[in-house]
């Protein structure tokens, strides 16, 4: 086992709740690569910010080949790998006879295809790890389903089972796999939420209020560090949206 510094990939941390997450495990005094696929200035910006060193590097979800780049620069740079925290999400709206079909299954494609090619290209790296982990962001979407959601839900509630079963295969590793699921936060994602939309759903979560990229990226932290005893867990952070 090195005694190099632990390392973390957080996939899609040049904006949002990968950001805020990359933060807080650099904070924790993790080398971090945080992955963009367009904000590369963004991406370089955050991490020349960081009080550890840390990498931006290029990825495209959904493609197997930059998942296998990806995570090899992680381990050129820095030879180890503990944390893998799948945050990069696809979203597209549309009602399941409205959503071209080709469309429809690119979702699934994208976060569910492009998060399993980046779990078998970062397994053997985290099976010499230290208190190695995986997380995956979900959202409540997956479990509590959205008119006009059906294939991001899906992919949403795949990420579910996928995550549970992994855990029971790599329970032997000591690898543990937890899975993250979020309301609604204040991120570009939700940007576009028109003012009476927001105001509506606000009203419908128990803390009358979106979450912050930073209240998801604590919770984030804790499933990937701290919760040495959880694995297969899903942990809802929504203000109470979902009850
Ligand atoms: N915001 C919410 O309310 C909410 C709620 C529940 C769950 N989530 C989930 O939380 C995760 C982060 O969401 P967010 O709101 O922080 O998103 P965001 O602000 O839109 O940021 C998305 C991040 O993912 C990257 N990305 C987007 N599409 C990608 C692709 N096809 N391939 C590779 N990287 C890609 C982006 O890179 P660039 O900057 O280069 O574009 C950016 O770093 C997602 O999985 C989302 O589904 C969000």
């Amino acid at each position: 086992m090195s005694s190099a510094p632990r390392t973390a990939l957080v996939t899609g941390g040049s904006r949002g709740i990968g950001a805020a997450i990359t933060r807080a495990l650099s904070a924790r005094q993790l080398r971090v690569a945080c992955t963009y696929r367009s904000s590369r200035d963004e991406a370089e910006r955050i991490c020349t910010e960081l009080p550890v060193q840390a990498l931006a590097l290029p990825f495209q979800l959904g493609d197997p080949e930059s998942a296998h780049s990806v995570v090899g620069s992680v381990l050129r740079e820095w030879g180890r790998l503990d944390a893998l925290v799948l945050n990069a999400g696809m979203w597209r709206g549309g009602r399941v006879d409205t959503l071209d079909p080709t469309q429809w299954w690119g979702v699934l494609e994208a976060n569910v295809g492009g998060n399993a090619h980046l779990v078998r290209a970062a397994l053997p790296a985290l099976r010499e790890g230290t208190n190695p982990s995986i997380t995956f962001i979900s959202s409540v979407v997956g479990l509590r389903g959205f008119a006009g959601d059906t294939a991001y839900g899906s992919a949403k509630a795949a990420l579910i089972g996928f995550a549970r079963s992994l855990a029971k295969e790599l329970g032997r590793d000591g690898i543990r796999v937890n899975v993250l699921a979020p309301g609604y936060v204040e991120t570009d994602m939700t940007a576009a939420v028109p003012d009476s939309s927001r105001r509506r759903i606000a009203q419908r979560v128990v803390m009358r209020r979106f979450g912050s990229a930073d209240e998801i990226a604590a919770a984030a932290v804790f499933l990937a560090e701290d919760a040495t005893y959880c694995t297969g867990t899903v942990l809802v952070v929504d203000g109470g949206w979902s009850l």
